[in-house]
C-alpha cells in the first residue's frame, strides 16, 4: 500500500491505490466455520452509525482534523481545556450513536461460539450496545474517565454532570455554534475559540486535584501492556483472524495481523479501501475483500448461525 505522512505526522493510505482482491464471501465464512476467529475491528464498522473514520475517503484526517496528543493533554492545561469544551459537546453525539449491522454480525458470531476474541480499535462501545459481551477495547473507551495523577477511574456520565454544572448555558451555545457541523471519531467537534476559552475544567473528586483524561489511548501513547497480552495470547489460540473496517495504519493493530501472517495462522480482511496489510497476505491461505463490510458479514451470519 502507498502510505503518505501528512503535516500533523498521520500516516494515511491513498484511497486510490489498487488493492489485490483474495478469494471471495465463501472463503470468509469457510474460516469463521472453523471457529475461534479472532476479530480486529476499526472505525470501518461504524461508519454506517454516523461516525466517521479517520482515513477513508471521507474519513476526518482528509478534512483536516488533527486529533489530540497524549503529550499536549498531560502539559497544557489549554489543551485539556480545548479537548473536554470540544469532547463534551462530541460525546453527545458519539452516546447518541446506535450500533449497525456489522456490530450486531460480530455479536452474532460471539454469541454462536466462533470467535476466540472479539478485538476492536474503535472506542465508541458500539461493539457491546449491539450485544457483544466480551470486548478487548484495544484503545479504551471514550465512555470512561481516568485520573491521571491517582489513576481513579469514574463513568463518563457522572462526569458529564459535573463538567455542564461547572458551565452553565455551554451546552446550548455550543450547540448553536456547531450546526451543520460533524463529530470527529475521537468524539471531538470544532467550537469557536471564545467558546473553548472561557471553558472551566473540573479536577478529579477523589484525589481532588487530579487531572481527568478520557480511558483512550492518544495518539503518541501506547497501549497497556496487559491488553496487548491479551491479544497476543488469543492470537496463539485463534484458528484465523478476521479484520473488520480497519486501514491497520495503526502499529497497535496492524501488529496483530504481521504476527498472524508470520505464524501461518489464515487472515481475512474485508476493508473499503487499502490496508497496511495487503501485502503481507499469502494467495490461497490469506483472504482480502476490497469491499463494504455489512454485507458480506451479514452472509456469513446467514450461514453459519
Ligand atoms: N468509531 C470509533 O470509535 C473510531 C472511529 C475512528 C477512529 N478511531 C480510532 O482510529 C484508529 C484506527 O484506525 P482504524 O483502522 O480503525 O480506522 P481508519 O479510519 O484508519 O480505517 C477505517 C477503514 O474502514 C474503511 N471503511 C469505512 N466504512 C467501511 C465499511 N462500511 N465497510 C468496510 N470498510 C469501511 C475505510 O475506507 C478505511 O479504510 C484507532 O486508533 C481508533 O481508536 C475510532
Ligand atoms: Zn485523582
Amino acid at each position: 500500500m502507498t502510505l503518505k505522512t501528512t503535516l500533523s505526522g498521520t500516516v494515511l493510505p491513498e484511497v486510490d491505490a489498487p488493492v489485490t482482491q483474495l478469494g471471495c464471501a465463501d472463503d470468509v465464512a469457510a474460516l469463521v466455520a472453523r471457529g475461534d476467529v479472532l476479530v480486529l475491528t476499526g472505525a470501518g464498522v461504524s461508519t454506517g452509525s454516523g461516525i466517521p473514520d479517520y482515513r477513508g475517503p471521507r474519513g476526518a484526517f482528509r478534512t483536516g482534523h488533527v486529533p489530540m496528543r497524549y503529550e499536549e493533554f498531560t502539559t497544557s492545561p489549554a489543551g485539556r481545556r480545548r479537548y473536554w469544551a470540544r469532547g463534551l459537546v462530541g460525546w453527545h453525539r458519539i452516546q447518541a450513536a446506535q450500533p449497525g449491522e456489522a456490530h450486531r454480525g460480530v455479536a452474532a458470531l460471539e454469541r454462536a461460539g466462533l470467535t476466540r476474541a472479539v478485538v476492536t480499535q474503535n472506542v465508541d462501545g458500539l461493539h457491546q450496545e449491539a450485544g457483544a459481551r466480551d470486548v478487548v477495547e484495544l484503545h479504551g473507551a471514550l465512555g470512561r474517565v481516568v485520573c491521571l495523577d491517582c489513576t481513579a477511574a469514574l463513568p463518563r456520565q457522572h462526569f458529564d454532570r459535573r463538567l455542564d454544572a461547572a458551565n452553565p448555558g455551554f451546552a446550548e451555545r455550543a450547540a448553536a455554534a456547531m450546526v451543520g457541523l460533524r463529530v470527529n471519531p475521537d468524539g471531538d467537534v470544532e467550537l469557536p475559540e471564545d467558546l473553548v476559552d472561557g471553558f472551566a475544567l473540573v479536577d478529579c473528586p477523589v484525589c481532588e486535584t487530579g487531572r481527568l483524561k478520557p480511558d483512550v489511548v492518544f495518539f503518541g501513547e501506547a497501549v497497556p501492556p496487559a491488553r496487548v497480552r491479551r491479544v497476543t495470547d488469543a492470537l496463539a489460540a485463534a484458528s484465523s483472524v478476521l479484520v473488520l473496517g480497519s486501514s491497520l495504519s495503526v502499529m497497535s493493530g496492524y501488529r496483530f495481523v504481521r504476527a498472524a501472517v508470520r505464524a501461518g495462522t489464515p487472515v481475512a480482511i474485508v476493508n473499503a479501501g487499502p490496508t497496511r496489510a495487503d501485502d503481507d497476505l499469502v494467495p490461497g491461505r490469506d483472504v482480502r475483500l476490497d469491499t463494504a463490510v455489512e454485507p458480506v458479514l451479514a452472509g456469513v451470519v446467514a450461514r453459519l448461525v
